[in-house]
Formats: structure tokens, sequence, C-alpha cells
């Protein structure tokens, strides 16, 4: 117990030392790096290494150091390529959903189409605890729209785009549809939105009951899709059949009600012949979404209760005549013997 105190003294200190040595060498590289310094490029061209301390300290990297990431060891100034690890180096999981995904590399030239620090930013990665706060889903469409311009364009008519305006946050921007780091080419079977799995990306949220109620829509998508003509050959992997964005779009999905949406009454008759050429109004007056209820649906309600007691009496009639020709056959062998 002697050296107890000591022992004790000892740690602080050298917790001290360490904190300072952080302390002083980060401000080291701010000395210099909190000044407008602008350099020239090999190009040309004019690159500020200014960095903002405010917004690496709002990071989810405020507690890593300059040193930790930018790992060049040696005297200043520093040289000039000064070694910086990558994201991927401390954040393997993502990495490897990234690796496949559209962004990491095209095919022939290897060239990157969106990295990590593109949709991060270099020094401003947000913590997860982020997904809550209200604008949220405001810079995620902000991320994308970096690049993909014209899509951003179109989803902000769209009901969905509308709603995150008017900060209805239940509504989907491009990650909900799409996911983040293993976004695959639509044309792939791995894509969220795929032939295959759209009809479940949209049913994430349009078979929510609660959420359905909550903005008054009607629900159960899934299983009307998967009810109908469509959904039952979609099922079978084949995918020429309509599933919801060959009827909806998918960036400019309005509601029926509105005029201009594939789904108003009127524009049917377009929509269903770019694959039924002679769709008339005749045609399109069935509905898609049947659900068998009796206040939806009355016509597939009846035939439905129909079939079911039908086979149900059938059954019953079958079982008894069977039954009774057992009883018949025993009573008829009982007389003879
Ligand atoms: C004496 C001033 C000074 C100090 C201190 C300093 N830097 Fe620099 N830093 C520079 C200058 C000047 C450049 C631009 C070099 C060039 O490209 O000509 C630079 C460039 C950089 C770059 C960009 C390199 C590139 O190729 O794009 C990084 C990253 C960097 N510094 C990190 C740091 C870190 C981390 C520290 C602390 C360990 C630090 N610097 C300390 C002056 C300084
Ligand atoms: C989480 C890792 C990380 C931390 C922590 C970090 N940086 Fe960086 N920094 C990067 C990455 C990644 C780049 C981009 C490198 C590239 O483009 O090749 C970068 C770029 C830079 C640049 C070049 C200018 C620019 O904005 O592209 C400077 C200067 C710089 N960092 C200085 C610092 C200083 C000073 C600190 C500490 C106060 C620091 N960095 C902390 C990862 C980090
Ligand atoms: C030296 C290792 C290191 C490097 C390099 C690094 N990170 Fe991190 N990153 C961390 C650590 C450690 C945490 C957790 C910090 C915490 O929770 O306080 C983290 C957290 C994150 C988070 C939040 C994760 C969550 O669950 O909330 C994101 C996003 C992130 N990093 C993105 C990046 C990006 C983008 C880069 C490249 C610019 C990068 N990181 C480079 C170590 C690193
Ligand atoms: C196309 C844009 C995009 C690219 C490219 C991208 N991310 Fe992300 N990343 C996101 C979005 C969106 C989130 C969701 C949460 C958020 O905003 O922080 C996320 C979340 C994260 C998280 C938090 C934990 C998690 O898994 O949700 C980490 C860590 C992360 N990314 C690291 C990386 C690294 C490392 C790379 C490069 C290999 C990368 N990201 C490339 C968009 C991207
Ligand atoms: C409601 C779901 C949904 C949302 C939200 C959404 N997308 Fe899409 N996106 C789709 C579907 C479905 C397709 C495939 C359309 C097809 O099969 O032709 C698609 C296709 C794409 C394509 C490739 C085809 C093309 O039109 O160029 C890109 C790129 C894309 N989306 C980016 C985005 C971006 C960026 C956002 C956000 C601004 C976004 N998406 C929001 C569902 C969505
Ligand atoms: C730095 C630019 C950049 C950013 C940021 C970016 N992308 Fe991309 N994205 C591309 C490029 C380039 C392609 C390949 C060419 C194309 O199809 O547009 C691509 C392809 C795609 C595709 C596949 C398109 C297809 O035809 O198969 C989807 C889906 C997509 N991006 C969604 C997103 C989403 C969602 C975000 C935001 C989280 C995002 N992108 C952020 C540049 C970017
Ligand atoms: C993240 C959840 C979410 C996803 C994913 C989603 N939606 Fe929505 N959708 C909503 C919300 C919330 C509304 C209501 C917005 C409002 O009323 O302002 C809505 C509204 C709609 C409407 C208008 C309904 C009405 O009665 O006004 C249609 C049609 C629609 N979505 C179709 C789709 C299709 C098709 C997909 C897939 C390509 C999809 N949605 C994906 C949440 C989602
Ligand atoms: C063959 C075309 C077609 C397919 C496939 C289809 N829908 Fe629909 N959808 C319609 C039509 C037409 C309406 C409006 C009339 C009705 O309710 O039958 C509608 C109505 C809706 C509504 C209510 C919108 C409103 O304003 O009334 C939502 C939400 C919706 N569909 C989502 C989906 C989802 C999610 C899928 C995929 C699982 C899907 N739809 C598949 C044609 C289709
Ligand atoms: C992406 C293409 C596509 C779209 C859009 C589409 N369908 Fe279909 N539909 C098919 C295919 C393929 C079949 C199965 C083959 C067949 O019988 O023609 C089918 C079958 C049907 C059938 C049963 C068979 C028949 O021909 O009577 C009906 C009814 C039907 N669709 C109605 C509609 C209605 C209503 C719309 C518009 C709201 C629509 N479809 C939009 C591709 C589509």
């Amino acid at each position: 117990m002697k050296y107890a105190r000591f022992i004790t003294f000892g740690i602080i200190t050298f917790a001290i030392i360490i904190c300072c040595a952080q302390v002083i060498y980060g401000q080291e590289c701010l000395s210099c790096h909190q000044k407008p310094i602008t350099v020239k490029l090999a190009d040309g061209s004019e690159k500020s290494i200014q960095v903002n301390v405010e917004v690496l300290d709002g990071s989810v990297h405020a507690k890593l150091d300059c040193a930790d990431c930018h790992t060049e060891k040696g005297d200043l100034p520093h040289p000039r390529n000064i070694v910086t690890k990558k994201c991927q180096d401390c954040h393997i999981k993502e990495s490897t959903l990234y690796k496949n995904s559209v962004h990491s590399q095209l095919k022939e030239s290897g060239e990157t189409r969106a990295a990590c620090t593109n949709c991060h930013g270099v020094h401003e990665a947000k913590s997860l605890d982020y997904i809550k706060h209200p604008e949220y889903k405001k810079l995620i469409l902000e991320t994308c729209n970096k690049c993909h311009v014209s899509i951003f364009n179109v989803y902000s008519l769209s009901v969905h785009g509308k709603a995150i305006k008017n900060n209805i946050l239940d509504a989907p921007v491009c990650t909900d549809c799409h996911g983040e780091h293993a976004i695959a080419e639509i044309a792939s079977a791995e894509s969220k939105v795929s032939k295959a799995k759209l009809p479940k990306t949209c049913s994430a949220c349009h078979d929510q009951e609660k959420l359905v109620q909550k903005y008054n829509m009607p629900g159960k998508r899934f299983e009307t899709y998967y009810d109908s003509y469509h959904g039952i050959i979609n099922k079978y992997g084949e995918s020429f059949v309509a599933n919801c964005a060959s009827c909806h779009g998918a960036h400019k999905i309005l509601p029926s009600s509105d005029p201009k949406s594939t789904i108003n009454v009127n524009n049917l008759s377009v929509t269903c012949g770019k694959c039924h050429p002679n769709a008339n109004a005749n045609f399109t007056r069935g509905k898609v979404h049947v659900r068998a209820t009796k206040n939806v649906s009355f016509g597939v309600y009846l035939v439905r209760q129909f079939y079911t007691w039908f086979i149900l009496i059938l059954m019953i009639l079958f079982i008894s005549h069977i039954t009774a020709d057992i009883v018949r056959a025993v009573k008829k062998k009982r007389r003879s013997s």
C-alpha cells in the first residue's frame, strides 16, 4: 500500500502528458491549417488547405486526433503528399458492402463514381444519431443531389418529395428506396428496386397499418399486388409483368386524385397501354389492387365466399359418402358371415 499513491500519481501524470501532447500536436497542425492558406495544384488550380475546426469538432470524429488519420510521422513542415488513412481502413463493414456497389468502380476504367468522402465529406462525417435529426432526410437529398440533379428535380415534384419539403418525414428519400452502401445497378437482381424486390421496398411503408391510417391511404398494397395477375407472375420470377413502378412511376409518384398522376383514371389507358396495346376505358376499369373483403370489392368477395362454401360443402358430402359406403360394406360383411 506504500506505493499506491506513487502509482496513482504516475498514471495521472502520464495521462496528462499524453493529453497535452495530443492537444499540442493538434494545435500544431492548426497553427497553420486554421489560416486561409491556398496552394497551387499541378494543373494550375487552387486548393484551400484551411480546416474548419467547428465542422471537425461537430463531426463524429471529434475525439480523434489529426494524426489518427494523417499518419505522417516526422518533422514539420511535413512533406507535400502527407499520408492519409482511408476511411476503409477503420470501417470494414461499410467498405465491404460498398466494394460491390455501383458507386465503387466503373468496370472498365476502374474510376470511382462516388467515394466515401463524396457522401460523408472529408471532415464532416455525422454520427448515426443524426438520423433522429429533423434535417437528416434533407441532408441525404442534398448528398445525392450533388450528382443526380435531374432525378432530384423530378423527385421533388412527387408526393414523396413534396411531403419531405413539408417536413413529413415518414416519406421516403433516395436511401429509403435504394439503400446506402450496397446501391446496385438498377438492372441487377441485387438492387432494392429490382423487379422482384421493389414490391417489398415500397410495402415496407405502404403495408404499415399505422402509417397508412395516419395519412389516410389505402393499405395492404403488397398482398393485393401479389393477389393480382401481375403479382402472381412476378412471384414466379418473370420480370416482364407490371410492378409498382410500371404503373406508379419511380420518382414522380402522384396520388390518383392528381390529374398528372399515371394512375389518374384519365391516364390509365396510356399507363396500361405501355404493355396492353388495346387497353381501353373498359379494360382499365378493372381494379388493380383488389382486396377480397366485402366493402372493398363485392364481386371478388362474393366469388371467394362462394368457392369457400362450395368446396367446404363438397368436402362434407364427399366424406359422408365415403363413411356411408364403409358402414354399408361392414354391415354387409357381418350379415354374410
Ligand atoms: C508550418 C505550417 C504547417 C503545419 C504546422 C502543418 N501543415 Fe499541413 N500543410 C501545410 C502546407 C503549406 C500545405 C500545402 C502543401 C502543398 O501542397 O504545397 C499543407 C498540406 C497539408 C495537407 C494536404 C496534403 C495534400 O497533399 O493535399 C494535409 C492533409 C495536412 N497538411 C495535414 C497536416 C497535419 C495533420 C498537420 C499536423 C500534424 C499539419 N498539416 C501541420 C502547412 C502546415
Ligand atoms: C477521420 C479522419 C480524419 C481526421 C480526424 C482529420 N482528417 Fe484531415 N482529411 C481526412 C481525409 C480523408 C482527407 C482527404 C484526403 C484526400 O483528399 O486525399 C483530409 C484532408 C485534409 C486536408 C486537405 C484539405 C482538404 O480539406 O481536403 C487538410 C489540410 C487536413 N485534412 C488537415 C487536418 C487537420 C489539421 C486535422 C486535425 C485538426 C485533420 N485533418 C483531421 C481525414 C481526416
Ligand atoms: C483512424 C480510424 C478512422 C478513420 C480513418 C475514419 N474513421 Fe470514421 N470513425 C472512427 C471511430 C473510432 C468512430 C466512432 C466515433 C465515436 O463513436 O465517438 C467513427 C465513426 C464514424 C461514423 C459514425 C458511425 C456511427 O455508427 O454513428 C461515420 C459515418 C464515419 N466514421 C465515417 C467515416 C468516413 C467517411 C471516413 C473517411 C473520411 C472515416 N470515417 C475515417 C474511426 C475512423
Ligand atoms: C452514396 C453515398 C454514400 C457512400 C458512397 C458511402 N456512404 Fe456511408 N453512409 C451513407 C448514408 C446515407 C448513411 C446513413 C447514415 C448517415 O447519414 O450517417 C451512411 C452511413 C455510414 C456509417 C454509419 C454506420 C452505418 O453503417 O450506417 C459509416 C461508418 C459509413 N457510412 C462509412 C462509409 C465508408 C467507410 C464509405 C466508403 C467505403 C461510405 N460510407 C460510403 C452514404 C454513403
Ligand atoms: C419511392 C422510391 C424511390 C425513391 C424515393 C427514389 N428512387 Fe431512384 N429509383 C426508384 C426505382 C423504382 C427505380 C427504377 C426505375 C426503373 O426500373 O426504371 C429508380 C431508379 C433510379 C436510378 C437509375 C435510373 C434512372 O432513372 O436514371 C437512379 C440514378 C436513381 N433512382 C437515383 C435516385 C435518387 C438520387 C433519389 C433521390 C433524389 C431517388 N432515386 C429516389 C425508386 C426510388
Ligand atoms: C459523386 C457523385 C455521386 C453521388 C454523391 C451519388 N452518386 Fe449515385 N451514381 C453516380 C454515378 C457517376 C453513377 C453511374 C452513372 C449513372 O448511372 O448515373 C451512379 C449510379 C447510381 C445508381 C444506379 C443507376 C443505374 O442506372 O443503375 C443509383 C441507384 C444511385 N447512383 C443512387 C444514388 C443515391 C441514392 C445517392 C445518395 C445517397 C447517390 N447515388 C450519390 C454518382 C454519384
Ligand atoms: C419510407 C416510406 C415510404 C416508402 C418506401 C414509399 N412510400 Fe409512398 N408514401 C409514403 C408516405 C408517408 C406517403 C404520404 C405522403 C403524404 O400524404 O404527404 C406516401 C404516398 C404515396 C402515394 C400517394 C397515396 C395517396 O393516397 O395519396 C403513392 C401512390 C405512393 N406513396 C406509392 C409508393 C410507391 C409505388 C413506392 C415504391 C416505389 C412508395 N410509395 C414507397 C411513404 C413511403
Ligand atoms: C398494374 C398497375 C399497378 C401496379 C402493378 C401497382 N399499382 Fe398501385 N395503384 C394502381 C392504380 C390504377 C391505383 C388507383 C386505383 C386503385 O386503387 O385501384 C393504385 C393505387 C395505389 C395506391 C393509392 C394511391 C391513390 O392515390 O389512390 C398506393 C399507395 C399504391 N397503389 C401503391 C402500390 C404499391 C406499393 C405497389 C407495388 C406493391 C403497387 N401500387 C402496384 C396501379 C398499380
Ligand atoms: C410492364 C407491363 C405492364 C403494365 C404497365 C400493365 N400490365 Fe397488365 N399484364 C402484363 C403482362 C405481361 C400480363 C400477363 C400476360 C397477359 O395475359 O397479357 C398482364 C396481365 C394482365 C391482366 C390479366 C390478363 C388479361 O390480359 O386480361 C389484366 C386484367 C391486366 N394485366 C390489367 C392491367 C391494367 C388494368 C394495367 C394498368 C393499370 C396493366 N395491366 C398494366 C403487363 C403489364
